[in-house]
């Protein structure tokens, strides 16, 4: 049934908002469960469809998925009972690429359909699939899936071209069951990747160096079950700090960590807003009118691609010229074209937007059209004159836990129309 989001916009939203766990930190980790046939148990895994996507591919390959009394996502794959990941599932969530990694090092043989592009970008796999065969794995790409197979893999040094989460998540999964050492050298340093080797140490492996640009993991022949709490989520948490901002509100998160949001929260400041951090709480005070400010989106700690769309919808009523950068993902700037029927000035040019900062927004009807473009026009809607009604809201439903409820408990009117 398709469904459409409804936003009556100009009410400064305010209050307090507990952070969810993070999806890029629950699908990796949820996947590497693949790697023993011990059960693995998650505190937090937050209700997204990406989650529920990854669940059924689990399952596919011979997983049992239960909730436990306390609420706890249980996952135990005793025994792999396939090796294919279906191109249904994968051409909805590209991240389940992340089972290649685990399957081949667990079984010796893997075959995931090959994740076609998407709305952001070609999102190619080059660097997974080289350092798999780095790793001593015979990779094959026919009929649309990527075949690698190996009878042990061998710990190798591997460095990638450019910085690429996934890809650093799946050759750690990998090289953790491989034979001696890999090091991986211009690895990532998110924060998800540093919570999955925290999963992984726990579940036996053996890993220096996560969250710099070289980790070396000494392999070992198996591994056990862990129990683990996922990292909250940086960019909902930036998400609903930005919705306090553009509003001209003041909103709290509670749960959070804002040693990973830095770059956000800098710019937040760069626009305006009064950022306070104590604890686990986050509070952003809204400026009455953004500051224009320029941004160019890069790898962790630089400032996250995922936050670019949402910085773009604050950034259109800003009291000046604002210049956005994207250098991660060539496509990321669908939601302008989407903005721009609500009134705002945005020229695109490549990997660059210019933005034309105006006083309002005004109500409009818009398409989403990837998960943080939907966020984006949600923020938009929350600031514009009159409703907005945005439709494609299942992008949302992929990252964002019970969005409307949480915006809604700060004094937002968003209703879901069926
Ligand atoms: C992860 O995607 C996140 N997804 C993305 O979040 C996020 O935007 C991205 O990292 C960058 O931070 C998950 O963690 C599930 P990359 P990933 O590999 O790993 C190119 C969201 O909104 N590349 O770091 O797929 C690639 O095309 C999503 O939550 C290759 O060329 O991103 C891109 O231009 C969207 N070859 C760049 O590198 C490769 O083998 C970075 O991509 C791999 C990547």
């Amino acid at each position: 049934m398709a469904t459409r989001l409804m936003v009556e916009g100009g009410a400064p939203l305010r209050g307090e908002v507990a952070v969810s766990a993070a999806k890029n930190a629950a699908l990796p980790a949820l996947c590497a469960a693949l790697l023993t046939s011990r059960p693995v148990e998650f505190e937090n895994v937050p209700a997204l469809a990406d989650v529920t996507t990854t669940r059924s591919l689990l399952e596919g390959l011979g997983g049992v998925v239960s909730t436990g009394p306390d609420g706890a996502t249980r996952v135990q794959v005793a025994e792999v009972t396939s090796n294919e990941a279906p191109y249904e599932l994968v051409s909805t969530m590209r991240a389940s690429v992340l089972v290649l990694g685990p399957l081949l090092a667990r079984t010796g043989l893997a075959k995931v359909a090959l994740p076609g592009g998407c709305a952001i970008g070609v999102r190619p796999i080059d660097q997974h699939l080289k350092g798999f065969q780095k790793l001593g794995a015979e990779v094959f790409i026919r009929n649309g899936f990527v075949e690698a197979r190996a009878s042990r893999l061998k710990g190798a040094r591997i460095t990638t071209d450019l910085v690429t989460v996934t890809g650093t998540e799946n050759l750690m999964m990998a090289a953790a069951l491989a034979e001696g050492t890999t090091v991986i050298e211009n690895a990532a340093r998110e924060p998800e990747v540093s919570d999955l080797a925290r999963l992984l140490s726990a579940m036996g492996a053996r890993i220096d160096g996560a969250g710099t640009e070289r980790i070396e993991i000494q392999g070992v022949p198996e591994l056990g079950g862990a129990r683990h709490r996922v990292i909250p989520d940086r960019i909902e948490a930036g998400t609903l700090l930005v919705a306090g901002a553009i509003t001209g509100g003041d909103v709290t998160v509670t749960g959070a960590d804002a040693r990973h949001m830095s770059a956000t929260l800098s710019k937040l400041e760069e626009c305006g807003a009064a950022v306070t951090v104590s604890g686990d709480r986050i509070r952003c005070q809204g400026p009455p009118r953004p500051r224009p400010t320029d941004l160019i989106t890069s790898p962790f700690p630089g400032f996250p691609t995922d936050m670019q769309a949402q910085f773009m919808a604050m950034l259109g009523l800003a009291d000046g010229i604002s210049k956005i950068t994207e250098t991660i993902f060539e496509n990321r700037f669908m939601h302008a074209a989407e903005l721009a029927r609500m009134g705002a000035r945005i020229e695109t040019d490549g990997s660059t937007a210019v933005v034309r900062g105006l006083r309002y927004y005004h109500g409009a009807p818009v398409m989403a059209t990837d998960l943080r473009a939907s966020a984006s026009l949600v923020l938009a809607g929350l600031a514009a004159r009159g409703r907005t009604e945005i439709s494609r809201v299942y992008h949302l439903d992929r990252g964002y836990e019970r969005l409307e409820a949480k915006l809604g408990s700060l004094g937002a009117t968003i209703e879901r129309l069926r």
